[in-house]
């Protein structure tokens, strides 16, 4: 019980020294499908991906993909983006929010700006970038854009950060809440020109889910104004958000899943060999009780991380995707690439 109250805010204390206290205390084995586990022994486990050689291990993901189809049903590798084909006119989602269920149609309009068909095809190497300033310095970038395809979160700025995070993307999440933070709800003609300018960064799909948000008439907006050749909008489809959530929710997560957790669901079903960069939900350096980590590597905010623990279980993701990278399900990349 004392290392395990001791080890709640971890993300201030010696992640060292609470290591070793934990490894004299238990051995406790990973075994990913069946519940969240602590932050103490997230730290275990941390522990064994600084020691251990990393493999990918082909039949443990057909497994896990396995699992994962079960539990998604026919939105398995597929229904991740609103488009003609999956959604008639005039279809109406339900989504709930903590206080209410709504229910919002989409309009003619909307309709004929949706993409026509999706593909979903399989890809051989596949990088996902969360936004951690772990990844500063760590000189990942040609790593990161030698995948086949790049998963990014939130628009996270790219052009000044090259060299650590790479420029590549294929599938860039656009959380609605942006539209408000960065642009001012597009309410100015100047907001708009920035938004615009600034999404030029991305390539292919910049996946919005507008349709799980209450701020859902700005993120609309968007489709109505946009007109870039560089990248499509596109809306995220929500229940397929909503069955990879129940998922984890039959697996002991209470709370609602991070972007980056996912988008790695995503990928599970689509990529051979997944490699995670910027996934690091600590404020300092395991190895280093003074060295701070930045929460976002392009931005020196210091969020309070008992506010997002209040949304988000990013210890027991974290915990999971640790995990699946000692299964050889994943690899998660931490420190430099060369
Ligand atoms: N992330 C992480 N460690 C951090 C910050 C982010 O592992 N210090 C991962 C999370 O999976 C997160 C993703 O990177 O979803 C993108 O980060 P961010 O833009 O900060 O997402 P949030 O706004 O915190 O949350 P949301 O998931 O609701 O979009």
């Amino acid at each position: 019980n004392e290392v395990v109250s001791r080890t709640r805010s971890a993300s201030k204390l010696n992640l060292h020294s609470i290591m070793e206290e934990y490894d004299s205390t238990s051995n406790r084995t990973g075994q990913i499908w069946n519940f969240a586990t602590s932050e103490t022994e997230t730290i275990y486990l941390y522990k064994t991906l600084l020691t251990k050689e990393h493999f990918f291990n082909a039949s443990n993901l057909a497994i896990f993909r396995n699992e994962l189809r079960l539990g998604l049903g026919s939105y398995f590798n597929n229904n991740v983006v609103i488009d003609q084909q999956n959604t008639p006119r005039n279809y109406t989602f339900t989504f709930e929010s903590k206080k209410k269920s709504s229910k919002k149609q989409i309009s003619d309009d909307i309709h004929k700006r949706l993409p026509n068909n999706i593909s979903y095809e399989v890809i051989p190497r596949c990088s996902i970038v969360g936004n951690s300033g772990l990844i500063l310095n760590s000189t990942c970038g040609n790593d990161i854009d030698k995948a086949d395809f790049v998963f990014r979160c939130n628009a996270a700025p790219l052009k000044a950060f090259v060299v650590d995070a790479g420029s590549k993307s294929n599938f860039t999440t656009f959380n609605p809440s942006i539209l408000e933070t960065r642009y001012q709800k597009l309410s100015q003609p100047d907001n708009v020109t920035r938004f615009l300018n600034d999404m030029k960064e991305y390539r292919e799909l910049l996946w919005a889910p507008c349709y799980t948000a209450v701020t859902m008439e700005n993120c609309t907006k968007v489709l109505k104004l946009y007109n870039l050749t560089e990248n499509k909008f596109v809306l995220g489809y929500p229940s397929h958000f909503k069955k990879v959530q129940e998922f984890w929710k039959t697996r002991g997560f209470k709370k609602r899943i991070t972007t980056g957790f996912y988008l790695v669901n995503v990928a599970i079903s689509r990529c051979r060999e997944l490699h995670l960069y910027g996934f690091w939900p600590f404020l300092q350096e395991v190895d280093s009780a003074i060295k701070s980590v930045r929460y976002h590597y392009f931005e020196e905010i210091k969020p309070d991380l008992s506010k997002v623990e209040k949304v988000h279980d990013m210890q027991s993701e974290f915990s999971v995707l640790l995990q699946l990278h000692n299964l050889g399900i994943i690899k998660i990349h931490i420190g430099r690439c060369n």
